[in-house]
């Protein structure tokens, strides 16, 4: 079980995480949904081991993690996929996939790859191109393969639909619905609102870096209640 209590974080003198909290078990799926600017990255970063968290805990089935490097979470099984997805240019698809690999807990196989390269078929056809001259969508299924592949615990995926159009959009969050089927914990920042609460588990919403709602994401009234705090 993943657990966050009462996480706080600053830059500088700017208290941006005021003390959120979450639980999450194996495969669910959490939506964090909020206006621009109330802290969703941020709470990211501070789980991901970007930013050293000020206050409060970070655990997963009972390991204290608070405060560990970005390597040393991903080699705890936390895979951090950011709004700009992190594909690294000068490489290949192929190339990008080992870098997951590497990532893996128990090490990396070949074979691993191609059961990738049978799930994702555009990327098994461009598996020599280099990274930045896949297209939007492409590198967002190309960053979503690559946590696939690292078989993480946990994945924060912060507005995988940003700028994707409708039918990548719905991959994404069929790839999501898959993490949730391997038992993988998603967190999953999300300005789709529409979308991304079928997908949702359970829902968080944050306002200047505090959770002022939660709810499942099937309940009709916590859905109405989620539209109408966010104002949509
Ligand atoms: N590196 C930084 N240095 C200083 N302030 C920052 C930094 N990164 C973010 N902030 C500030 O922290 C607050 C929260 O930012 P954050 O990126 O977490 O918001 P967000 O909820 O992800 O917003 P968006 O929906 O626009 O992505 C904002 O006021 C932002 O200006
Ligand atoms: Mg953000």
């Amino acid at each position: 079980m993943l657990q966050i209590d009462q996480l706080h974080a600053h830059y500088g003198l700017a208290h941006v995480l005021q003390g959120v909290s979450l639980k999450a078990e194996a495969g669910e799926v959490i939506g964090l949904f909020g206006r621009n600017g109330v802290g969703k990255t941020t709470f990211f970063k501070t789980i991901a081991g970007w930013l050293r968290p000020t206050g409060g805990s970070v655990t997963l089935d009972g390991k204290t993690l608070t405060g560990s490097s970005p390597d040393a979470m991903n080699r705890a099984g936390f895979a951090f996929v950011p709004e700009d997805r992190r594909i690294f240019p000068g490489l290949t698809v192929e190339e990008n996939l080992m870098m997951g690999l590497l990532g893996r807990r128990g090490g990396g196989s070949k074979i691993h790859l191609e059961s990738v390269y049978d799930r994702f078929s555009r990327l098994a056809e461009r598996r020599k191109q280099a990274g930045n001259t896949l297209s939007g969508g492409e590198q967002q299924m190309l960053a979503m393969a690559r946590v696939m592949v690292a078989e993480p615990r946990v994945v924060l995926v912060d507005e995988p639909s940003e700028g994707l159009a409708p039918m990548i959009v719905a991959e994404v969050f069929a790839i999501i619905r898959e993490m949730r089927e391997a038992g993988t914990i998603v967190l999953l920042v999300e300005q789709n609102i529409h979308e991304a609460i079928s997908v949702c588990d359970r829902f968080m919403v944050l306002e200047r870096g505090q959770a002022i709602l939660t709810g499942e994401g099937d309940d009709n009234d916590d859905r109405k209640r989620l539209l109408e705090v966010l104002a949509i």
